[in-house]
């Protein structure tokens, strides 16, 4: 042990440590300031925990108190708070650079030392700076505007009243500061693992080891003597199903007979300290019977293949699309393409782990379980958990969330913190290392699709065929789920008369898939969007006016043979039309010499608001003429809460503060259906609507102002507001059936180098071109565009999650301010959507879906490397550059 002296944003302290403890862990958990968050494995690959020591920037988890007697140390809560921000919390604010806000204390840290060292920073500066600084949400485009503008308020050059939008100007299409946006910059957002309950237990999970096998014994004698060990639970305590169902009911809270997967958990270990839990899960001893391990479709499909589930077949589902007559149309066509494509298994990569608390509030059968996760949908969430663990009075709590993108439609850490608490009867804490929290959720899905696409002699597309399969890794989710929304999004943007399509959903013994953004188009479109540039190079066309030919005009039908009404679409081709052709301009100049330009396109119409979509909202006249607004809708990053404040603030005419949000609670809140899908903005958005046309017919009809005159004439002041759309599943024969209500549509545009003697490659620009609709929250749309194209050129050059080999942000490949590049978004129209809220539309996951194929048709167009299976890694370029040498 050592005594230390330190300073903390200005105070003095002393400490007695060991050599071991860090400086995140004393920050955290002895001053309980919980700014410097933790996202990664203490490996300082994140830069989430950055603090500033001694003016420098510093990973406060890889920084021992023991070295920093007398050091002087700040942290994001020493800036500035709320009600006084510092100029570069403002800055970050104002310029739009928080989302999740997990990495946002960190990144603001390294902007203070950054500008200290460097008032005027250009972007090669702050790029080195940021090298470790990571972010998934906002493409660091947003970031880096932020560091300038925070040097430009400090140098003076500008103040904050002048970038702030007036709170009293219009409130839709004026980027408001979102009402979270503050408190992210201070440190103060709570995230699960920020949450203090006195007596808290820790838990550590025992993991499979095997991929497959039958569990023959769990012996958790050792464990349960070891110091600070409450407890070891196993599946036999769990009083409910013990199985999470939200299409089968195929995954066990805990493991007893068999794993099917590695890393299913098998048996919880409770103890005073997370150290004496891990050790103690250490000790718990497993038996093991192998079973054969299937990790492709094809090995789970092979004769004799044994069956994964007893419930299911391993071809857990399948299903077909026939529109037309494709094989006639192919026998027909004057120009044919013919490829086999595939996507890789990918991590959807939150910066915060999957963490997760919770504690019962009363005592016996009737005590309340509170638990506190990171879940979209708390709702579905919550009844979830009373079905696996039999357990009916529970209430979920959205804690802010460190992103997610989809991972979080799965339960992930909550039923193991819910049935540590019921059976511990105590307090737990359940924080998985990041390793651990990949092992635990469910990833994008690979996709294998042999593909045909076809046109006529005029350049008219005729006929597409897609006949894809699916892992599905261990366990459902939402396996289904991804497959029809591929089928229903299958022909993409374009007016193909003829499609056919088989899609297969297998079980192995790999990770299970889950939601990832887009889920299901953006592996598909990957496919569509590369056979069409191969098309119009065997047809001699140039790929921008092969697809301006081919896009689907109202009154045609998309692949599941639903007509459409709303397509507004042609119009934008003509904007990017004239960058384009500059890009083009530019790419001809590198037609020599080892580095090659190339200039790629893809576009998408995404689907928003399925069959059978629904959401309600209850909004609430407050006695001060506010509202408050109860629905259930997670704001993970997205921008939601701005969205729900600024269309009720606007069609009230209140002023922004008088919009109050209750949103994170299943206590009194509607169910809303899932953060997912882009679907937020539409179908809630459009739900407050609703509620909020009651409340002002009710105000008219009484001829009241707010409240007082709606209790005067006895009208309610409540009102529940609802949003649907008509069931039509696809018909089981044919994959046919009615399509999403709304779509938003883009064209996405790559601009990149390959180096021909390496094969790698160097994205210049992406430009996006979209058609959103009205637009809510100018800076919230950019940030979701701009946050899908980085995640797109991820998905397309570089990541891929391999199970179990995958463990930390490293071998994922995770990016960083060096890969950054110039984005462009262009959004010279806003058609106003039919029934969307004030003609709004969903853009969430708009640019995460043709950035891929976008890339990959400027490689080819670069250096004529056609890449059919990603990732495009160099490995695979150089690879193919030499075979066609
Ligand atoms: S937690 Fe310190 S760098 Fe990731
Ligand atoms: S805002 Fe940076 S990780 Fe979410």
């Amino acid at each position: 042990m050592k005594k230390i002296a330190l300073k903390v944003n200005g105070r003095r302290y002393q400490f007695i440590v060991d050599s071991e403890r860090v400086l995140l862990d004393l920050l955290r958990e002895d001053l309980h300031l919980i700014g410097a968050k933790q996202g990664c494995d203490r490996k300082g690959q994140c830069g989430a925990c950055t603090v500033i020591v001694d003016g420098k920037a510093v990973r406060s988890c890889v920084s021992k108190v023991a070295d920093l007697d007398g050091a002087e140390v700040w942290t994001v809560e020493g800036l500035g708070t709320p009600d006084n921000p510092h100029l570069i919390q403002e800055a970050f604010v104002l310029a739009g650079a928080i989302q999740c806000g997990y990495c946002t204390p960190g990144m603001i840290m390294a902007t203070k030392a950054l500008l200290e060292g460097s008032p005027d920073p250009n972007e090669g500066e702050i790029k080195k700076a940021f090298a470790r600084n990571l972010c998934r949400c906002t493409g660091y485009k947003k970031i880096i505007e932020a560091v300038k503008l925070a040097g430009r308020f400090i140098r003076g050059e500008i103040s904050p009243d002048e970038v702030r939008p007036d709170p009293r100007s219009r409130t839709i299409g004026v980027s408001h500061p979102r009402p979270s946006a503050m408190l992210k910059a201070c440190g103060l957002a709570e995230f699960s693992a920020d949450i203090q309950m006195q007596g808290a237990l820790e838990i550590a999970v025992v993991r499979s080891s095997e991929h497959h096998a039958r569990i023959q014994s769990i012996d958790t004698s050792q464990a349960e003597q070891m110091p600070g060990v409450v407890g070891v639970m196993t599946a036999k305590h769990i009083k409910g199903s013990n199985r999470i169902k939200l299409i089968f009911d195929d995954q066990p809270v805990l493991c007893s007979d068999k794993v099917r997967c590695l890393g299913d958990p098998i048996a919880v270990v409770v103890a005073e300290s997370k150290a004496q839990a891990e050790a103690a899960a250490q000790a718990v001893k497993v038996g093991y019977d192998p079973l054969p391990v299937m990790m492709t479709p094809a090995e789970a499909l092979a004769d004799g293949a044994l069956q994964i589930h007893d419930e299911y077949p391993n071809l857990c589902w399948a299903q077909p699309q026939i529109k037309g007559d494709a094989q006639k149309a192919l026998a027909e066509a004057a120009a044919v393409v013919e490829a086999d494509f595939s996507t890789q298994m990918n991590h959807q990569a939150p910066l915060e782990p999957e963490a997760c608390v919770a504690y019962l509030e009363g005592e016996g059968e009737d005590a309340l379980l509170v638990v506190i996760g990171r879940s979209i949908m708390i709702h579905s969430h919550m009844a979830m958990l009373q079905g696996a663990l039999g357990w009916e009075n529970i209430r979920y709590e959205e804690a802010y969330c460190g992103g997610q993108f989809g991972i979080k439609v799965a339960i992930t850490s909550e039923a193991i913190a819910g049935a540590a608490a019921l059976h511990f009867r105590r307090p737990v804490r359940y924080i998985p290392s990041l390793h651990e929290s990949m092992l635990l959720t469910s990833k994008r899905h690979p996709f294998d699709m042999k593909v045909k696409l076809a046109a006529d002699k005029d350049g008219k597309l005729t006929a597409f065929v897609n006949d894809f399969t699916i892992n599905n890794g261990a366990y459902q989710i939402l396996g289904i789920v991804v497959g029809l929304r591929a089928l229903q999004m299958l022909s993409g943007s374009y007016n193909i008369p003829n499609v056919e399509a088989m899609a297969r959903l297998v079980y192995t013994n790999d990770a299970a898939g889950g939601a990832a953004r887009g889920a299901g188009p953006p592996q598909v479109a990957f496919a569509l969007e590369s056979a069409m540039d191969m098309l119009a190079k065997k047809l001699g066309l140039d790929p921008f006016e092969f697809r301006l030919k081919n896009i689907l005009a109202p009154g045609q039908s998309v692949s599941t043979g639903a007509v459409i009404e709303e397509w507004p679409f042609q119009g934008l081709w003509e904007d990017l039309r004239p960058h384009y052709e500059r890009a083009r301009k530019e790419a001809a100049a590198f037609k020599n010499g080892p580095i090659r330009r190339g200039v790629g396109l893809a576009c998408h119409s995404f689907g928003i608001a399925e069959p059978g979509d629904a959401a309600m909202v209850a909004v609430e006249r407050d006695p001060d003429d506010g509202i408050t607004i109860y629905a259930a809708a997670a704001d993970p990053g997205e921008g939601n809460d701005s969205m729900l404040t600024q269309i009720a603030a606007h069609l009230l005419n209140l002023p922004l503060e008088k919009v109050r949000l209750c949103t994170r609670s299943t206590e009194h809140t509607t169910e809303t259906g899932p953060a997912a899908g882009s679907r937020i903005t539409y179908m809630v958005g459009g739900a407050l609507l609703n509620a909020i046309e009651q409340m002002k017919a009710a105000m008219a009809e009484a001829g009241a102002s707010g409240y007082e005159g709606l209790q005067k004439a006895g009208k309610p002041t409540r009102f529940i507001g609802k949003k649907s759309v008509a069931e039509g599943p696809l018909d089981p024969q044919t994959g046919l059936g009615s399509t999403f209500e709304s779509q938003v549509h883009n064209i996405q545009m790559a601009e990149l180098e390959v180096n021909t003697d390496t094969g790698e490659v160097k994205v210049i620009k992406m430009t996006t071109a979209v058609d959103p609709g009205v637009v809510i929250h100018p800076k919230n749309l950019e940030g979701q565009l701009e946050g899908g194209m980085d995640q797109g050129v991820g998905f397309a050059l570089r990541e891929i999650y391999v199970h179990g080999e995958t463990k930390d942000w490293v071998t994922f490949k995770f990016p960083t301010m060096k890969t950054a590049f110039d984005m462009e978004v262009i959004t010279p129209r806003e058609t106003p959507r039919k029934n969307g809220p004030l003609g709004a539309t969903g853009i969430g996951e708009m640019t995460m879906v043709s950035t891929a194929p976008a890339v990959t048709n400027a490689i080819e167009d670069a250096c004529g490397v056609r890449i059919y299976d990603l990732p495009a890694t160099p490995e695979k370029i150089k690879a193919a550059l030499l075979k066609g040498k």
